[in-house]
């Protein structure tokens, strides 16, 4: 059995510049000085280090599978050594995200979000890794089933008989901690009454039907259920293989082409809409937003990121693209229409959502004030 290879990308929010707003230099770097050298000592074979917004990203191949302790640690440790840098320099929010204090193996359920996959490698391994600011896990929803489900994006559904036997979505119930995999197209209907909730129901994993390859992950965690108080969204990552029986690298980013709207943006608490850019431009300004996402595009062979002769991951910054011009100037329009509807539904978001934030404390002390209406 050939050695298998696992994509990790796991982030945190340790503290921004200006806000919640940007990852400063000095952070990226602790970032890639921890994970070059867990690269010389042989634990990760690559690694990217970039940021979404106010989130420093570790990007890391290797072959140690999923959810190791000594990847977890690397990364644990680097946002550790990262959040103390923000607080040496008084950065905002310094530190914000690692919610648990002892390590204990893995970071999921300590405040970082985690998307990682582990494949067998085919021939040659397309792979596209998406990162979003200001929005949560069921940001992914619309997207994915676009990619996976929906044959209006994806020719390949129709056309590649290898993809006619469609693909299989594990949906994960954020309140109740369940787990549900439906296949499509069978299925698509109700796959779509459950992940057209997103704040609930979070599309986890996705396999290609007739062999269960692995071809969809993306991180589920939610920040306040863990914390018991609002600490933010969850600014999600999720991990997409394409190609040669896959959706077409052209068709995963079709779903981009447009805005959609996002749970999230100015204190978790709004409506926006989802604008994809480039790695220069992932920073989170009005209204801090709108919400944004960059994309990396690469291959994986032999167990590492295809590097240059330098030994520098060949990544392709796939949102620096004028193709993604009208979605960055509809989340523009949008923006600014729905900032026009201040704090009323639909923009802020419904009470239900509400009660993750901090308008509870604010509406508690009205709460003696009301007396009986005559009916
Ligand atoms: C959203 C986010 C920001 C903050 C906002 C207020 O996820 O992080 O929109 O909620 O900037 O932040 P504080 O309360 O820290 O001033
Ligand atoms: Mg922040
Ligand atoms: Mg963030």
């Amino acid at each position: 059995m050939p050695e298998k290879t696992t994509i990790s990308i796991i982030k945190c929010d340790v503290g921004s510049l200006a806000g919640h707003h940007i990852v400063p230099k000095p952070l990226i770097d602790i970032g890639k000085k921890q994970l070059k050298e867990a690269q010389k000592g042989g634990l990760i074979n690559s690694y990217y280090v970039f940021n979404a917004g106010d989130d420093l990203e570790l990007l890391m191949v290797h072959q140690k599978g999923e959810t190791n302790p000594e990847i977890h640690k690397l990364a644990w440790n680097t946002f550790q050594e990262a959040a103390n840098k923000a607080k040496a320099l008084k950065l905002y929010g310094a530190g914000q995200d690692l919610l648990g204090t002892a390590f204990s193996g893995n970071v999921r359920g300590m405040g970082p979000g985690v998307a990682e996959m582990e494949i067998e490698e085919r021939g040659s391994d397309p792979i596209a890794v998406f990162a979003a600011d200001k929005t949560e896990p069921g940001a992914f929803n619309f997207p994915m089933f676009k990619i996976f489900g929906d044959p209006s994006n994806t020719a390949g559904l129709v056309i590649d008989p290898s993809m006619i036997g469609g693909f299989k979505f594990e949906v994960l119930d954020v309140m109740e901690n369940k787990k549900v995999i439906m296949k499509c197209p069978e299925e698509m209907y109700e796959l779509i009454a459950l992940i057209g909730t997103p704040e609930r129901y979070v599309v986890s994993h996705v396999w290609r039907a007739r062999d269960n390859l692995i071809c969809g992950s993306t991180s589920t965690t939610r920040l306040s259920l863990i914390a018991g108080k609002y600490v933010g969204k969850d600014d999600p990552v999720s991990i997409v293989r394409s190609q040669h029986g896959l959706p077409a690298l052209g068709e995963v980013l079709a779903p981009y082409m447009h805005t959609f709207f996002v749970e999230g943006w100015m204190r978790g608490s709004h409506w926006g809409p989802l604008m994809p850019v480039s790695l220069k431009d992932s920073r989170c300004t009005v209204f801090d937003g709108p919400p944004r996402i960059v994309a990396l595009g690469f291959q994986v062979g032999n167990g590492m990121i295809a590097s240059d002769d330098n030994g520098e991951p060949l990544i392709s910054d796939l949102f620096e693209d004028p193709a993604f011009g009208l979605a960055r100037r509809e989340a523009i329009e949008c923006a600014a229409l729905i900032r026009g509807m201040g704090e009323f539904e639909p923009a802020r978001l419904s009470s239900h959502a509400m009660e993750y934030t901090t308008l509870p404390k604010v509406l508690e002390k009205l709460k003696k004030r009301f007396v009986k209406a005559d009916s």
